[in-house]
């Protein structure tokens, strides 16, 4: 059995998933970057089932999204300088800010921590819904813990079948990767995951930024598991772009490349070409559908050829090496 799939465009879906979130029930919902499962932020018992349809271990904190600034007195307790101008530039958007929490935001929203993640998205669909519950909605990506994030609502049916209330529909996610989460809590900004706000755009609002190095086992800044995102089939990348793999005779085997396929490409069994023109905003917005499809394939390996870490390749590399993490 599935849960319901309501179609977004129809106004009394979104009122019916926002009662549903009110009632302490869950519902997945399209952001911008990818789809969202979300309860009452305010409501820890909803979280918990969050966590626990997600297999989600508890000291991996939620993300708290709300739909406008009057919702962001309720999540956190002060804001810097430059969380202000951050804000002023890049919401609504997907840009997630970590800040000293409200004590009203449950411990389990936050693993305990005394910091929230927090941000505003722009997809009309999730704002209309945020702001028809009346509340902040606290959702991690709407995918069972550590699995490639869903940017369709088939894609979280797939995942997590009938443990969500309901799935709102609205088709693909327009970005396609995750938003970028910056740290504003310690004494410079730092960037915890990079993401679809990219790091050159970061600096024209707050100079240059340090970036938290990826920790294994359990995270002391959560978020950076090193082994996320990820496929069940073995993944590769390859060394530099264009470079291709010896296969061995009985190899099944994928290829996800940025630009045109070759002839000689015959060898692998699938090819997915993120994007021909090696757009890279393209290319994040096909990447997480290509690699569920190259998963579900029981290949021996799926291998990835590297882009240029600029811009969105910067996001689009980080989930790649996650899913290559042994
Ligand atoms: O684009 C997105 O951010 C999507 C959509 C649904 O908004 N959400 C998303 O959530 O990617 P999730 O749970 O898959 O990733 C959120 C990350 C987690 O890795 C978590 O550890 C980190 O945010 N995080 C949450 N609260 C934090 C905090 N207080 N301090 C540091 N990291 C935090
Ligand atoms: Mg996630």
């Amino acid at each position: 059995m599935i849960s319901a799939i309501l179609s977004a465009s129809d106004t009394e879906s979104i009122r019916r998933a926002a009662r549903t979130i009110k009632t302490g029930g869950l519902v997945a919902f399209p952001t911008e970057t990818v789809y969202g499962l979300g309860c009452d932020a305010m409501n820890a018992n909803a979280a918990a089932k969050v966590f626990e349809v997600k297999q989600r271990p508890q000291f991996d904190p939620l993300i708290v999204h709300i739909a406008d600034l009057k919702q962001l007195e309720m999540v956190i307790a002060s804001l810097p300088a430059v969380g202000q101008r951050l804000i002023d530039t890049f919401w609504p958007g997907p840009l997630t800010l970590v800040l000293p929490k409200q004590p009203a935001i449950p411990d389990l929203v936050t693993a305990g921590l005394s910091t929230v993640a927090v941000r505003m998205p722009n997809h009309p669909v999730a704002q209309t819904l945020i702001r028809e519950a009346g509340t902040p909605i606290a959702a991690p990506s709407a995918n069972p813990f550590g699995y490639v994030s869903p940017t369709t609502a088939q894609h979280v049916a797939d995942g997590l079948g009938n443990r969500v209330d309901l799935i709102l529909d609205d088709g693909p996610c327009p970005i396609g990767v995750e938003s970028t989460i910056v740290s504003l809590v310690g004494s410079h900004p730092e960037l915890l995951r990079p993401g679809s706000i990219t790091i050159e755009q970061l600096s024209t609002v707050i100079g240059s930024i340090h970036r938290a190095a990826p920790v294994n086992e359990i995270p002391i800044a959560p978020g950076q598991l090193s082994r996320h995102y990820a496929t069940r089939t073995p993944v590769t990348i390859l060394a530099s772009t264009g470079a291709r793999p010896i296969l061995n005779d009985d190899e099944r085997a994928g290829l996800l490349i940025f630009s045109h396929a070759r002839d000689s490409d015959n060898r692998f069994t699938a090819v997915e070409v993120l994007s021909i023109t090696g757009d890279l905003r393209e290319a994040a917005r096909h990447l997480f559908a290509a690699l569920r499809r190259l998963d579900s394939l029981g290949l021996d390996r799926i291998y990835a050829e590297p882009c240029q870490e600029e811009g969105l390749g910067v996001a689009i590399m980080d989930r790649l090496r996650r899913c290559a993490t042994p």
